[in-house]
């Protein structure tokens, strides 16, 4: 609501109640008009409160956008509203709705059924008592709206209507109350007014066979009772189509078709009636002119036509034990024709109304909460004011009462329960216009039914001057003959003017006695009928009771007595309806008309009854919440409690104790003024707030960001490194395992192998391997360089070495040239020829062969080593195995059967002689180096050399 406070200047206040002119009528005009220009469709007159009174004045600027656009919202707002706090607090409300003729009470109540019927809970069973609720409206408005010169649609009648409510908030039930209806309506109608509407939608949408059973005619022209007001049509008004609406609306809510049928039968009833007209005989008395109708009103009220005639004709009157028929003139006989019809078609109505209370009734006994809808007539004000503004005026009067009691009822509770102390204040207290009216003896109504049963001649006039007598001094009472001179000028003779607490009203007194005897004569009372709603409306017990009826005006008055005790028992809400200009017209504010509807709708007194005391409270947390930015130390947070804080607020603010006090919960805050100032403040305030919030938020967006950021970094950090250290953990723990595994296969090592020393076994050979491998000999006679191998390898090692070493020598073969593979072949043949044999032989294996000079036909060989020259020897006789060693000397067969022996030793000189013994002796040189065949024993056998 706050928030609305800002933008005052230019679309006024929401909340009347903050008016600072409150009591000025041109200010509240003002503050409405600001909100009609913008479109501000309801002005609330204190939804301040968490409870209790919401007022609201409809203002509908444009007609265009007429039918609801504009209103509902609020009245959407309002009934969600009540039926939350319904619900929550398990209580009885009800919304009261009122307003001048046209200004959209009934359209407001209808759209508050309608959101009831749609939001609450759905079933089967609550959607046929939804379907009935909503039904039972087109059905009442038929018989009890009409067109009038303010409305098209105007009910005629005041209605309650209480919904009712389950546990769960499904409406189960309803019953409707209705309020004086304007039966006067049935037998004249102004210029440019209607009767009910079910007359004419029953002769335009009535089906042929059913108007012929009724024996009427498709033309309202031909009923006198709707022509009167000469416009039986109306082009906003569909009569055809409501027609269909209500027929099927009887329907769904049960009503038997031989009901419906008396129905129509009493309203058709009523047309004929209205068509029977009456001739003087010679006597002056009253005879019937025409037999059809009479017939027709026989038939469908189902009372023989004698009876008929002679009700309408003749007054029964008792004379001591004897009953006398005592004839009518025409005149008397026409009213006794229209009093018959009013009180047909009036009882018919109330009828109805119990039929659809039978409808809606919920027959389970379980709790329920009510909604109460309460669309009423407003004050009425027209040039010449009759006995039913009297009534109607009336009523407002005593739901001002309540109004105040129920206001200030729950005002003083609230300050009791905040613990603020009460202040009187000013207002009009409107008992007194109420005691005027209604006081037992006194009042207004007394005086009327105390003329209407007396007897003698009794008039409206006589009734005045009792009235003068009476009230004569009354502050708010004032009669031509007891006016100043100035006032006598305003009023009629037959006026009397009560100053209402809205405002005046001027009464003229004519017809007052009638319409409130209401009279019907006991012989028409009398009648038997066969048509079941008439037997039921006039029940034969009636005309027994000698007791007389109770006139208008006290049913009126004890049925409000009754309403007023059904609402008090209710939590209050308001609806003020209000029309911005009589001609519909877009985006026009009347304002004369719209000031009017100020002061008959009371708003200025209901300002001045919530006005009174303090004009705005709040509780403590949302006051604290609003406006904590505007002190140091309320903001941004406060520590203590909510009431602290707004006492520390204030005091910085400056309030002034006497505008202000702090209830338990609430603070209450005296002046508008006062409020405003500190909304102005805030209003300041805001922007640079929301700088500061956005740059705070803005910073902190960010902070999030980062945070959220730094937060992955750490997760990504945290996981990696835990990967990292599971993946260190496992590798250590395999290394511990291979540790020891290889601990335990060192220790095994020597055992045979099993499943502890495999590993370690398989190392040990592969690392022999590896460093076998880096560490192999160079060349074939390196026979040193071998790695000593562990046990376990000692067999491959030498089957390796061995293998290796074929590898080199086959490679060192492969790359021997083909000169060199005959030298080393040679020298492999000396080796198999000498090794072994001779004890020098080893020595003479690094000396190369020289090549070999053979002479063409001998032999010749100039070899410096013998090994070389024997060898050559044996491979030029290609015999490999003709050289034997033997000891001392070599013997050889020069021809056969002549051998030779050359005997070798060593001496000081070579040289070469026959020794003694016939033997070659051949000395040579002692080399350093020992030469093979230098020994002296040596003696080569060339055996078959050549
Ligand atoms: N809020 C609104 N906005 C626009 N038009 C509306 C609004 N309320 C009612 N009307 C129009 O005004 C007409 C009269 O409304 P409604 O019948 O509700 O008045 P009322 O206050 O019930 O009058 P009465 O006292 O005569 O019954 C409606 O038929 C509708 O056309
Ligand atoms: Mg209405």
């Amino acid at each position: 609501m706050e928030g609305s406070l800002t933008a005052r200047d230019r679309v006024g206040i929401q909340d009347f109640v903050l008016l600072d002119a409150y009591t000025s009528e041109s200010a509240v005009l003002d503050n409405l008009r600001k909100r009609f220009n913008e479109n501000l469709i309801y002005v609330s007159l204190s939804p301040t409160q968490s409870r209790g009174i919401t007022y609201a004045a409809h203002l509908y600027p444009s007609a265009v956008l007429l039918n609801l656009y504009i209103a509902l919202p609020f009245s959407y707002a309002l009934a969600d509203n009540v039926y939350r706090t319904m619900l929550t607090e398990t209580n009885n409300h009800f919304i009261l709705i009122s307003g001048e003729s046209g200004a959209g009470k009934t359209e407001a109540s209808k759209k508050i059924l309608q959101f009831y019927a749609v939001s609450c809970p759905s079933t089967k069973l609550l959607d046929n008592v939804r379907d009935r609720l909503l039904l039972s409206n087109p059905v009442l408005e038929a018989f009890g709206n009409a067109k009038t010169l303010k409305n098209d649609n105007s009910s005629r009648f005041g209605k309650y209507m209480d919904i009712q409510f389950d546990h769960m908030g499904g409406a189960v039930g309803g019953h409707i109350l209705s309020y004086l209806l304007e039966k006067s309506r049935v037998v004249h109608q102004n210029h440019g007014e209607r009767s009910f509407h079910i007359f004419y939608q029953l002769v335009e949408g009535g089906e042929e066979d059913l108007l012929r059973w009724l024996g009427l005619e498709r033309n309202c022209q031909r009923y006198s009772y709707l022509v009167q007001g000469e416009c039986a049509k109306v082009s906003s008004v569909n009569d055809k189509s409501d027609w269909k609406t209500v027929r099927k609306a009887l329907s769904v809510i049960e009503f038997s078709e031989s009901n419906i049928e008396s129905l129509f039968a009493i309203i058709a009833s009523v047309l004929h009636l209205g068509n029977v007209t009456f001739v003087a005989d010679s006597q002056g008395y009253a005879t019937l002119n025409n037999s059809p109708e009479i017939h027709w009103l026989s038939k469908l009220l189902g009372i023989p036509a004698q009876v008929i005639q002679v009700g309408l004709t003749h007054r029964k009157i008792e004379a001591r034990s004897e009953e006398v028929l005592s004839p009518f003139t025409v005149d008397q006989a026409v009213y006794a024709k229209d009093a018959l019809a009013k009180a047909i078609y009036g009882r018919t109505f109330t009828w109805l109304v119990n039929e659809l209370n039978e409808s809606l009734a919920n027959k389970d006994s379980s709790r329920k909460t009510v909604i109460g809808l309460l669309d009423i007539y407003g004050f009425e004000v027209f040039s010449v004011n009759s006995f039913e503004q009297f009534c109607i005026n009336y009523c407002n009067e005593k739901l001002q009462q309540l109004f105040i009691q129920l206001t200030l009822k729950s005002e003083q509770e609230e300050y009791e329960m905040e613990g603020i102390e009460w202040e009187s204040v000013p207002y009009f207290n409107n008992k007194i216009i109420c005691d005027l009216v209604e006081e037992k003896f006194k009042g207004i109504i007394s005086v009327l039914d105390e003329e209407c049963l007396r007897p003698g001649e009794a008039t409206d006039m006589t009734f005045l001057e009792k009235l003068e007598e009476k009230m004569g001094g009354h502050a708010h009472f004032i009669k031509h003959k007891l006016a100043d001179q100035k006032t006598r000028k305003t009023l009629e003779r037959g006026d009397f003017r009560l100053l209402h607490y809205a405002g005046e009203v001027t009464y003229s007194v004519v017809g007052f006695l009638d319409k409130n005897n209401d009279l019907l004569y006991r012989n028409i009372k009398e009648v038997s009928s066969k048509n079941a709603i008439v037997k039921h409306c006039f029940p034969s017990t009636e005309p027994d009771s000698k007791k007389r009826p109770e006139t208008v005006a006290t049913q009126f008055k004890s049925s409000l007595v009754g309403l007023t005790e059904i609402l008090m028992s209710k939590e209050p809400w308001y609806v003020r309806c209000m029309k911005p200009n009589e001609g519909k017209q877009p985006g026009l504010f009347d304002d004369v008309l719209v000031r009017h509807q100020v002061k008959y709708l009371g708003l200025m007194e209901h300002l001045r009854v919530r006005r009174a005391g303090f004009a705005y409270r709040r509780r403590y947390e949302i006051f604290l919440q609003r406006y904590k930015p505007l002190c140091p130390d309320t903001w941004p947070n406060w520590k203590g409690t909510a009431a602290e804080g707004v006492e520390c607020l204030v005091k910085h603010l400056g309030y002034k104790p006497d505008e202000y006090k702090m209830g338990r919960t609430k603070i209450f805050i005296r002046h508008p003024r006062t409020l405003f100032a500190t909304e102005d403040a805030f209003e300041v305030c805001k922007h640079e707030l929301a700088t500061r919030i956005q740059a705070k938020y803005k910073g902190y967006r960010v902070k999030g960001d980062y945070m959220r950021q730094r937060q992955a970094a750490t997760k990504i950090e945290t996981c990696w490194r835990g990967m990292k250290a599971r993946r260190e953990r496992e590798k250590r723990a395999w290394a511990v395992k291979v540790i020891k595994r290889f601990i335990k296969g060192f220790m095994t090592r020597n055992q045979p192998a099993c499943v502890d020393n495999t590993d370690y076994l398989a190392f040990v050979r592969q690392n022999y391997l590896t460093r076998l491998k880096e560490n192999l000999p160079k060349t074939v006679v390196d026979k040193n360089t071998w790695l000593t191998p562990p046990p376990i390898m000692q067999e491959a090692s030498q089957m390796l070495r061995k293998l290796y070493t074929r590898h080199m020598v086959r490679r060192y073969v492969q790359g021997i040239m083909t000169e060199r593979k005959a030298q080393l072949q040679i020298k492999g043949l000396t080796s198999s020829i000498f090794k072994g044999t001779k004890e020098n032989y080893p020595h003479s294996v690094g000396i190369p062969f020289v090549d070999t000079r053979i002479s063409k036909g001998d032999l010749v060989l100039q070899c410096d080593y013998l090994f070389e020259a024997l060898t050559k020897l044996c491979l030029v006789a290609n015999k490999h195995n003709f050289i034997k060693v033997v000891q001392g000397s070599v013997k050889f067969d020069i021809q056969p059967g002549r051998e030779g022996f050359v005997d070798f030793k060593s001496g000081q000189e070579t040289m070469i002689y026959r020794a003694k013994n016939g033997h070659l002796m051949v000395v040579s040189m002692k080399l350093k180096t020992v030469w093979p065949f230098n020994s002296q024993n040596e003696q080569i056998h060339f055996l078959n050399y050549y």
